[in-house]
């Protein structure tokens, strides 16, 4: 296939040159007159308004032996994989600026994961992504690993800062930055709202029902069931991607639960992506759907509420706790059947939602877009109230009933919630082991009894971050406030209200849609209004900057947005920078000591077979031994698992499910004498093709060279077994 070079064209070549473009040319008149004859599309001659890019990164982080972040239980460490972690960006450019939107599967981002990824796009990229310009919002599961803070409460609550677990945090949500960077092409962007029942509750109805009856009556429910959907094309309408915002706690899964999980959410988000790309492994679709958090604060998927597990009857309304065993008898119950069920159906819910929006998303978001940010010392922000009268914030303290935790997991001790007073006992082994509060603290805090003052606490670090982030992103007239921490659905609407109020100040944004983006930027547990805070239940006595904490936020808030609306925010103070802690960050973990294997076994070995034939909707599963999966270093991009399939005609083996697949389990099982076993399952679906099947595990032990020691990559591989036609079960 040579090419002759140096060759005259001959005159047949040449005629038929022209002809070709002739005849183009008439195709495309002939196109674009009957695409105007029929179909209306985008007005004729409008380029696309912005620069859009979509990316997706796997960031899960070692999923065994670290404690999962969210219920602060410290039995409750990684154990296996359930689903992936994803970090899912998306930016957008007018042509004059810049905006980067990132929903990340973790509990909650932390001011050091979001300091350390600045620092790396700065490393990258220069002034091109800056702490104004990108968001990162966490989803809120409680199933991934902790260990990614700088603050000694969260620390002490995931065995310290652990480096094997920011690491891949890091290098996740800054990949799915590149991707989206390198994925920039002219696009549009269309919204889409709507409402979704039968997916959250408000677990602290006494909280809600301390704020304003008039305020009350404004609206129809205890929880917002709104969910913002943004669809993202290309130039030439293929979607590449939706962005969507919805109120529900991500705690599907359980305390009881040690896989790490995307949990409701990052089902609903897998779901999306398989939907638009059916034929790509989970985490690998061209397509990117974010389902990011909102005001979640008092809002459970636990549908079926609350009661007392041992005796079947209702929970005490005010306190939550049960006439015999107190708080941890009262547990609130999702949909399904267990836990899985339950993540399962709220995240369909989700889902199908979101598609339903995505499907009938038509109008078209346009203008430009801003982001306006700020660093704001919360400690000490002087609050104006509607009666002039002026108020403060406080120094971070935690009340006694956040020791109580919720419905969706409460605390081990006799704390409940709703308490306004101090426990003598508990009060006294505080004072004995930390010291008493200072009185200008109590006072501050009032009616909250302060169990743990964490703005006086500084050793070996500062238990609080003192320094927040405040920040507000505008694509179009949509507004997305990033919050830091977990506001509930009363504070989230008095916070929204007031970011529309400032932005439509000017004209630009007569109509805007303003969400709220939560647990972003850095951690501050949770944001109740005034009112709901003066109960003490879990929310309000999470609430750690004081009663007036939500006046704070709707303060700094308006201002970033009246700035957007008079288009200054290049005059906005940055604020005091927070601080990058260096020294004294502790790690109680360690590294994983070397594997055993059983004396006459080998890594790998199935120990357990699975059985020769499955009929579609059994469970499948084998058992290996195992090394520890914190020796397989960086998981990121791999898989423990493997489903394969084999195709009969050339006996090639085809790989159907990884540990990313909703349908297979990891679950990891060590003993007391370093010996591990892994087992997989396979959920096989009742719609799996029937044929030839196996499952693959692989791994990493560790073994002692003398004082050196040696990682080493094993694999395992199960029996062959047929699944039959089943029998429809649900
Ligand atoms: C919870 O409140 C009820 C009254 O509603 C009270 O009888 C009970 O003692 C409280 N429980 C605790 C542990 O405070
Ligand atoms: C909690 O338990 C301690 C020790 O048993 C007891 O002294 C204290 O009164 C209990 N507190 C409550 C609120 O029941
Ligand atoms: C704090 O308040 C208590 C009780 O009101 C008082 O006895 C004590 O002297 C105060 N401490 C300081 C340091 O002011
Ligand atoms: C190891 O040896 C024991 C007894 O010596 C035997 O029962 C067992 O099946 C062996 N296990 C494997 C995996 O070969
Ligand atoms: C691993 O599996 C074997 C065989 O089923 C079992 O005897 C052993 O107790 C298991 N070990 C762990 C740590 O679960």
């Amino acid at each position: 296939m040579a090419a002759r070079k140096g060759r005259a064209l001959s005159s047949l070549e040449v005629t038929l040159a022209v002809l070709f473009v002739a005849m183009t040319t008439v195709s495309i008149v002939l196109i674009a007159t009957r695409a105007t004859d029929t179909c209306p599309g985008p007005p004729p001659g409008r380029a696309p308004p912005f620069l859009v890019g979509v990316g997706r990164a796997d960031c899960t982080g070692p999923p065994a032996e670290l404690p999962l972040m969210g219920y602060a239980n410290p039995q409750q460490t990684a154990a296996g994989i359930h689903t992936r972690l994803f970090s899912r960006a998306f930016i957008v450019d007018d042509g004059r600026r810049r905006v980067v939107f990132v929903s990340v599967d973790v509990g909650m981002i932390s001011q050091r994961l979001r300091l350390e990824v600045l620092n790396a796009l700065r490393a990258k990229y220069g002034d091109l992504y800056r702490r104004d310009n990108v968001a990162l919002s966490g989803t809120h599961t409680h199933s991934g690993p902790g260990g990614y803070f700088q603050y000694t409460l969260f620390m002490i609550s995931s065995k310290g800062y652990l480096e094997s677990s920011i690491r891949p945090l890091v290098k996740g949500i800054v990949k799915s930055i590149d991707v989206a960077h390198g994925s920039l092409r002219p696009g549009r962007i269309y919204k889409n709202r709507g409402r979704l029942g039968a997916s959250g509750v408000n677990r602290s109805p006494h909280s809600y029902r301390n704020n304003p009856r008039q305020e009350r009556d404004r609206y129809d429910r205890d929880v917002d069931q709104d969910m913002l959907l943004l669809k993202f094309t290309d130039a030439d309408g293929d979607g590449i991607g939706a962005l969507s915002w919805f109120a529900v706690h991500a705690v599907s899964m359980k305390t009881s639960n040690r896989l790490v999980s995307a949990d409701n959410m990052g089902y609903a988000a897998y779901l999306m992506e398989n939907h638009k790309d059916p034929s790509a492994l989970p985490g690998q679709a061209a397509f990117v759907a974010a389902f990011s958090s909102s005001n979640l604060g008092d809002v459970s998927p636990n549908v079926r509420g609350p009661r007392c597990v041992n005796s079947g009857l209702a929970c005490d309304y005010l306190n939550s706790s049960c006439p015999e065993g107190g708080t941890k008898e009262c547990q609130a119950f999702g949909p399904g059947e267990d836990m899985f069920d339950s993540t399962r159906i709220i995240g369909l819910n989700i889902f199908r939602k979101a598609r339903e929006l995505y499907a009938d998303a038509t109008e078209e978001v346009t203008g430009s877009v801003q982001s306006a940010h700020q660093w704001v010392d919360m400690t000490d922000v002087v609050v104006r109230l509607d009666d002039a009268r002026e108020v403060a914030t406080c120094k971070p303290a935690l009340g006694h009933s956040f020791a109580a935790g919720t419905t969706d997991g409460g605390g081990d001790l006799n704390f409940t919630q709703g308490a306004v007073e101090g426990d003598p006992f508990w009060d006294g082994i505080r004072d004995a082991l930390l010291g008493p509060p200072s009185n200008q603290t109590r006072e501050c805090h009032r009616p909250k009894p302060i169990l743990f003052s964490t703005g006086e606490m500084k050793w070996p670090l500062p238990w609080h971050p003192e320094i927040i982030d405040v920040q507000i992103l505008t694509l179009g007239s949509v507004a997305v406030v990033a919050v830091p921490g977990e506001i509930t659905t009363m504070a989230g609407r008095r916070l929204r209200e007031a970011v529309r109020r400032e932005l439509g100040s000017e004209g630009a944004f007569s109509d805007a849609d303003v969400t709220i983006a939560g647990l972003s930027n850095v951690y501050t547990h949770y944001i109740t209004t005034y009112e709901e805070y003066q109960v003490q239940r879990y929310e309000g006595a999470s609430t750690i900057y004081g009663p007036h904490t939500l006046g704070a936020y709707v303060q700094k808030f308006a201002g970033l947005a009246r700035a957007i609306a008079q288009d200054r925010v290049g005059s906005l103070p940055p604020g005091p920078e927070p601080p990058f802690f260096q020294k004294n960050l502790f790690d109680l973990l360690g590294a994983a000591k070397a594997d055993r294997k059983p004396d006459n076994g080998t890594f790998g070995e199935v120990l357990r077979q699975v059985l020769p034939v499955y009929r579609q909707g059994d469970v499948a599963s084998v058992t290996f031994v195992a090394g520890n999966p914190r020796h397989s270093g960086d998981v990121r991009d791999r898989s423990f698992v493997a489903v394969e399939m084999r195709d009969d005609a050339s006996d090639a083996w085809t790989l159907v499910h990884t540990d990313a697949s909703w349908e297979t389990r990891f679950l990891w099982l060590k003993d007391r004498n370093r010996r591990s076993n892994a087992t997989v399952e396979w959920h096989i679906p009742i719609d799996a093709a029937v044929g030839a099947y196996r499952i693959r595990h692989f791994g990493h032990f560790k073994s002692m060279k003398g004082l050196r020691p040696v990682i080493t990559p094993y694999q395992g591989t199960s029996d062959v077994f047929r699944v039959t036609a089943g029998f429809y079960r649900r």
